[in-house]
């Protein structure tokens, strides 16, 4: 039996064929269920369904005009919903299954199946962001249902992502009647989006599969909307990138090269300072995927007011590191 110090509840169970069926009848019923993911812990509803994936909204507090992630098992199964590319073909034949999410034109609602994601989970856009995740639970889930799910990451809106059951409890408590316990992600930090629909494929979010890779695989250019455009001449942009996310509730300040007694520290590397009243260290062998993997649940960690502020070592900007330091300036931001 799972032991979860500090936390008294019968929510988190872990992924027995029994846990399967349950989530699986919970999902055809409506209601919403906390799965993990490669990349962070995220809160499913039935795509297809506009009660279900108000639910979603509902229990994260977030605003109706940011899209929901589309999961499925199998890219061939989103043929049915989107238009699919060249380019998503490749890459999906490349990556997939993978902490990928590509943003694709909607199909038009008149097509041969009367199945359609819902417009809630769409904000009403012309567009749909899909996903098939490296988690064999979601997949088998999905597969189960018979219909894809929509999941934003397991947290309260603007929060940090949860990377364990244990993080979905501690923010959207007793609110989700059942959270499958699959272990720490793997990833650590949310899926890379690239847009597709457009005549460029633009990066929207960095997450571990980098531009590079993605210019690689399709042979072409992609504008990086993150690092290279300026936020007033980003036009459209993803819309949940607008807000302010992953905040914890005391000051954080990046790059950071000496501590203050009162502050805790996320070290990355050997060289960190020392002297703060609290450290934890992401990854003192300096591997920016083990970084990934642990900084998120060091955020929930130091996020007390024990201490004045949260003080992070430099993060090279490469690889991952993009991804890990754009969460970073979030979080900084008050
Ligand atoms: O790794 C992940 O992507 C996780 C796991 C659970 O799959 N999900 C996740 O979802 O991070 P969420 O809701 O926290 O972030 C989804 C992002 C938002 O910034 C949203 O604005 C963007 O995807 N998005 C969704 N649909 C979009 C669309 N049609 N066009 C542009 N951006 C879209
Ligand atoms: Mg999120």
């Amino acid at each position: 039996m799972t032991i979860y110090r500090f936390t008294m509840t019968n929510k988190i169970k872990l992924c027995t064929p029994e846990i399967i069926n349950m989530a699986t009848s919970l999902l055809c019923s409506g209601d919403v269920v906390a799965i993990p993911t490669e990349t962070v812990y995220g809160l499913a509803a039935n795509a297809l369904s506009d009660e279900a994936v108000e639910n979603i909204y509902k229990v994260k507090g977030r605003p109706s005009f940011n899209p929901l992630i589309i999961h499925f098992a199998d890219f061939s199964d989103v043929a049915e919903f989107a238009i699919l590319n060249n380019d998503a073909k490749i890459l999906a034949e490349y990556f997939y299954p993978n902490s990928l999410t590509m943003v694709l034109n909607l199909k038009s609602i008149n097509d041969a199946s009367n199945r359609k994601i819902s417009k809630i989970a769409t904000a009403g856009l012309n567009t749909v962001a899909i996903r098939v995740p490296d988690s064999d639970i979601m997949r088998k889930i999905i597969k189960e249902c018979g219909f894809p799910l929509a999941a934003p990451s397991a947290n309260k809106s603007g929060k940090i992502s949860p990377t364990s059951a244990i993080h979905v409890y501690d923010s959207l408590k007793d609110n989700v009647p059942l959270i499958i316990d699959g272990g720490n992600c793997n990833v650590g930090v949310e899926s890379t989006i690239i847009d597709l629909s457009g005549n460029t494929p633009r990066i929207l979010r960095h997450g571990k599969i980098t531009k590079d890779e993605i210019e690689n695989v399709i042979g072409k250019k992609v504008i990086d909307c993150v690092s290279d455009i300026k936020e007033s001449e980003r036009n459209p942009i993803s819309p949940g990138q607008l807000l302010s996310h992953y905040a914890p509730s005391i000051k954080l300040r990046m790059n950071a090269l000496e501590v203050k007694p009162n502050e805790a520290l996320i070290a990355f590397g050997s060289n960190s300072p020392t002297g703060a009243k609290r450290t934890i260290n992401i990854s003192p062998d300096a591997n920016l995927e083990e970084a990934a993997r642990n900084l998120f649940s060091a955020m929930h960690s130091l996020d007390s007011n024990e201490y004045e502020a949260i003080a992070v070592s430099p993060i090279p900007e490469t690889g991952i590191g993009l991804a890990i330091n754009d969460r970073l300036k979030r979080a900084s931001q008050p």
